[in-house]
């Protein structure tokens, strides 16, 4: 009896592995995961209660062994047999025309097949799989001779432990790069930050800092991931002839490979696809640094041969940098619409990120202290994607004797009112509320902008200058302005003043949502605002909520609730509101019709992404007219999620948590069928 039930343990443990390595395979390499994180979570559960009711079944490449193992006092060296070798680097057009050239020449060809790849911004490893396990991982160090990493390659959970496949390589040496995609990076440095400790600088820092800790407890808890580029040695299976099969023969064998690498044609066709690649950087999910180009064909590789520690047939066509140093001219401190005061940096300027920057945030006194920046320091900054440029260190060898520390000033620098840190304690606000002409300032540019009431044409210079010169002293006085004292304005003429005017006319007609918005009530956003018109139906009844009724609304909690209550009980605001509607701004009050018998009577949905039919706010009218209760955020109680296109982090929740998603067409077919 006890032997039939160790038979089928073993069968149990055998059957999980190989689920757990097939979904594995799905999520990492073929990109496509079949089941929501929780299956998967579940999945590697019950392997580890089985492991640990029969430890003498767990075997090295278990998928429950990636969880690290003791530490080491020191990584051994490790020598790479076939050195890893760098790049050449192409920072122009004409390097470019050069390298195809001399690969031409070299091969004898008049075109030239080749592969292009993002160059990934991590670093590299060398990973050897004997018999399809793998035996061991290898840091780059200095192309010769590289540091043990096994134990925290083990660690990733997209570096398999064992091919798949009946038939492995006898031994396969491959490389690639470890790399920290973006979110990870951003959700440990929140982490470190938390926890007092050191923030990383990059995705790449953080990486190399993560594999390089001698505790791969440590590394396992480190989000790092893998693709792979190279080979560096193949023996018992017969090689493939060129770099596009062998990209294709490390996805077979279940080894993760970057989806966006493509075989080109002729240097135009690389040209075509560093700009393609440049345009998707900041749509990437890792960071990448440049693209590489290698001559496809490895015949012509061995004909076009080596230049010392580079391959003559492979070359980066780096993008611009996203980090440079440059000089802090002085600290300013701007005040924001609700009267944060935020540090600046004011730079000499540099071009980063393939723009020019002359600014960048210090964040708060709290990361000037922890940067210990200073005026005429000499600094590295950061500007990634669409990301406000950074400062992310300072370097102190090049600092001026005389520099002196930051003090962060206690009082506004524009009205001069107490600043005291707010409840949160991280945060000065000036306390002059709207007496505080920065304030006002912001608080009108935000209801003009593009989310809010969308006056075109009305840019902050042209606010900065009526509210300097007191005409104006609310967002309500917008809509007294005449087009002839507009038109005698600075930098205005009368063609600008009339389209001006006509803008405000046309910004009058508004949405509740919309309305509300522009406000700028503390902490309410745009999906808030949704959620609050639907929620009260009327901008009488919101004013007049209590506490209990906000908190009532999903996705307010306390903190939200009283700043909307603060807000409605201050008479200015109050004032401004009655002023705007006196003034004409008007939006449809028609309740919407809310439907008890609903298909989605009972459902909590959340909306998000861009819809290809419908806008948000159409969908989420169409979905209370079904009964639903529509939320901001994903949680263990939301039914379904409709997701459009670039839906973020809440389809990557909802498929964590197990919530049914919909795309519009799904949603449609399934009010249809119920309807049928
Ligand atoms: S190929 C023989 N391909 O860039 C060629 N390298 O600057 C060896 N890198 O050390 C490298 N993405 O760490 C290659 N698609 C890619 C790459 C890539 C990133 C890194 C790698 C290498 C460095 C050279």
């Amino acid at each position: 009896m006890a032997k039939k039930k160790n038979v089928s343990e073993v069968k149990r443990i055998k059957a999980l592995r190989e689920e757990i390595e097939a979904h594995n395979h799905h999520y990492y390499v073929l990109d496509a995961p079949v089941v929501p994180d929780s299956v998967f979570d579940k999945l590697l559960q019950d392997l580890q209660a089985l492991e640990e009711e029969r430890p003498d079944l767990i075997t090295e490449d278990s998928p429950t062994q990636r969880v690290g193992g003791a530490p080491l006092d020191r990584f051994e060296t490790v020598v790479h047999q076939v050195p890893m070798l760098s790049l050449q680097n192409a920072f122009s057009d004409d390097e470019l025309f050069d390298f195809d050239r001399r690969c031409r020449e070299g091969a004898g060809r008049t075109s030239m097949t080749y592969m292009a790849e993002p160059k990934i911004d991590g670093l590299a490893i060398s990973l050897r799989y004997e018999n399809g396990q793998l035996t061991r991982a290898a840091t780059r160090g200095d192309g010769r001779n590289g540091e043990d990493v096994t134990l925290n390659a083990r660690t990733i959970s997209s570096i398999p432990l064992r091919l798949v496949g009946k038939n492995p390589p006898r031994a396969l040496e491959v490389r690639g790069e470890v790399f920290m995609p973006v979110a990870g990076f951003n959700r440990l440095n929140d982490q470190q930050r938390i926890n007092g400790e050191k923030l990383y600088a990059n995705p790449r820092n953080a990486a190399a800092g993560s594999l390089r800790q001698l505790d791969p407890k440590v590394c396992a808890n480190r989000p790092l991931s893998f693709f792979c580029y190279a080979l560096g040695a193949l023996n018992g299976v017969s090689q493939p002839d060129n770099q596009n099969d062998l990209l294709d023969f490390f996805k077979n064998i279940g080894l993760p490979v970057n989806s966006i690498s493509r075989e080109v044609q002729g240097v135009d066709q690389c040209l075509a696809y560093y700009k393609e690649i440049l345009e998707a950087r900041s749509t990437l999910d890792y960071e990448i640094d440049g693209v590489v180009y290698k001559v496809s064909s490895f015949k012509d590789q061995e004909r076009i041969g080596f230049v010392s520690r580079a391959p003559r047939w492979a070359m980066a066509h780096k993008f611009p940098a996203q980090e440079e140093t440059t000089q802090v001219k002085v600290i300013e401190i701007q005040v924001g619409r609700s009267g944060a005061l935020t540090p600046v940096a004011r730079l000499e300027p540099v071009f980063v990120g393939g723009v020019t920057v002359s600014n960048a945030t210090l964040h708060n006194a709290a990361e000037i202290d922890r940067l210990d920046v200073r005026e005429g320091d000499t600094v590295v900054i950061r500007r990634a994607g669409d990301v406000i440029p950074e400062v992310v260190s300072v370097i102190k060898d090049r600092r001026k004797k005389n520099a002196k520390r930051y003090r962060f000033p206690e009082h506004c620098p524009v009205c001069g009112s107490e600043a005291p840190v707010d409840a949160g304690g991280i945060i000065r606000r000036c306390s002059a509320g709207l007496s505080c002409s920065a304030q006002v300032k912001e608080s009108i540019k935000h209801f003009v902008s593009r989310k809010a009431l969308d006056v075109e044409g009305m840019g902050s210079k042209l606010i900065e200058q009526l509210v300097d010169n007191g005409r104006i002293r609310s967002a309500a006085d917008l809509f007294t302005l005449t087009q002839s004292e507009l038109a005698k304005l600075d930098r205005m003429g009368e063609k600008s003043a009339a389209n001006l005017i006509s803008a405000l006319e046309k910004s009058r007609a508004t949405t509740l949502p919309r309305f509300l918005y522009s406000l700028g009530i503390p902490q309410v956003g745009e999906t808030t605002s949704e959620t609050l018109a639907s929620s009260f139906g009327s901008l009488e009844t919101l004013m007049k909520s209590s506490i209990d009724a906000l908190e009532a609304v999903s996705d307010v909690g306390p903190v939200v609730a009283g700043g909307i209550r603060r807000f409605f009980d201050q008479n200015h605001n109050v004032l401004i509101i009655n002023s705007l509607i006196k003034h004409g701004i008007f939006w449809d009050t028609t309740p919407t019709q809310f439907n008890p018998t609903g298909v989605f009577k009972d459902k909590t949905v959340v909306i998000t992404g861009t819809l290809p039919s419908m806008s948000r706010d159409q969908a989420r009218q169409w979905l209370i007219e079904q009964g639903a209760k529509v939320s901001a955020g994903v949680s263990k109680r939301t039914d379904y999620l409709v997701a459009g296109a670039d839906p973020g982090s809440k389809l990557e929740k909802a498929l964590a948590l197990g919530v049914e998603v919909l795309d519009e067409e799904q949603l449609k077919a399934l009010v249809r069928s119920e309807l049928a």
